[in-house]
């Protein structure tokens, strides 16, 4: 498959969290394809080890993993004043990818379940973003793209406060746009449909459930991570100066 290569990302400074495995992995291959330097953070050791291997002997500018638990803002602090030393300067794109769509009843959730959900699903997005704002605007502009989902367009079950978070990730897009656009920093959504991750082909895949899927989107394929990748890079890129503060789907058509 032929991949387009945006100029105006090459040597460009990327941050991607959740970056060792799935969607996230995907998108870390595509921004060093683009010759960009990228530190992905994560907590997955040996996928993220792994990722970081397959990719110091492909690559001119072989990406950097950092061990960060996205939950503790003491660590995202400390972790991009280490990014930021390590890559030589500021950070030019933001991709906040981490979540974890755990299943719970309603009845199941206690108020420490609550803060834990938001805290791996929403809360790291703004602060990351505080992290990188600074660094951003003295550059005259970067871009950040937030991870949303389809889940919560679509009112699926168990999965109350994944789709909150995510319902609110849509709405912190729109938000950040507005208060940092005047500083030349685009933000934007890409909201994933059904991707094929490995995550939920051990999960949450049933071949009752892709069929119920494929029904529904309009192109009768899975969607794949490098399809979500795809949008996040684009949006990433000066090709996309006037796109700010919008949700972008990637779910072949899903309703
Ligand atoms: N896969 C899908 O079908 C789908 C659909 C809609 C939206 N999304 C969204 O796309 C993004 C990527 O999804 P995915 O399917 O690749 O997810 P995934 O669960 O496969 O990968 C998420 C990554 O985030 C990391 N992570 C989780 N908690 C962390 C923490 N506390 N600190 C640091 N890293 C942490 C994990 O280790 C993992 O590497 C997520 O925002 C997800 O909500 C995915």
């Amino acid at each position: 498959m032929s991949h387009t290569v945006y100029p105006s990302l090459r040597n460009k400074r990327v941050v991607v969290t959740g970056g060792g495995s799935g969607i996230g992995a995907a998108i870390v291959e595509s921004f060093v394809r683009q010759g960009a330097r990228v530190a992905f953070l994560d907590i997955a050791d040996d996928d993220s080890k792994q990722l970081e291997r397959q990719l110091e002997s492909s690559s001119a500018t072989p990406p950097r993993y950092y061990r960060c638990d996205l939950k503790s803002i003491d660590a995202i602090r400390e972790t991009f004043v280490r990014v930021r030393a390590d890559l030589g300067g500021g950070i030019d794109v933001l991709v906040n990818n981490a979540a974890n769509d755990d299943r719970h009843t309603v009845q199941e959730i206690t108020e420490k379940y609550w803060d834990d959900r938001i805290a791996v699903n929403l809360r790291h997005h703004l602060f990351c973003a505080q992290a990188v704002v600074e660094d951003m605007k003295a550059a005259g502009g970067g871009a950040i793209i937030n991870l949303g989902s389809i889940s919560w367009h679509l009112a699926l079950p168990d999965l109350a406060i994944y789709q909150t978070a995510k319902a609110g990730i849509e709405g912190l897009t729109r938000s950040l746009a507005r208060d940092l656009g005047t500083f030349g920093i685009r933000v934007n959504c890409v909201v994933p449909g059904g991707v094929r991750t490995p995550r939920q082909m051990k999960l949450w895949h049933t071949p009752d459930e892709e069929a119920r899927m494929l029904g529904l989107q309009c192109i009768k394929a899975r969607v794949e991570p490098h399809d979500v990748a795809n949008m996040v890079v684009f949006l990433s890129s000066d090709d996309a100066r006037m796109c700010t503060g919008h949700e972008y789907f990637v779910d072949a058509g899903w309703r």
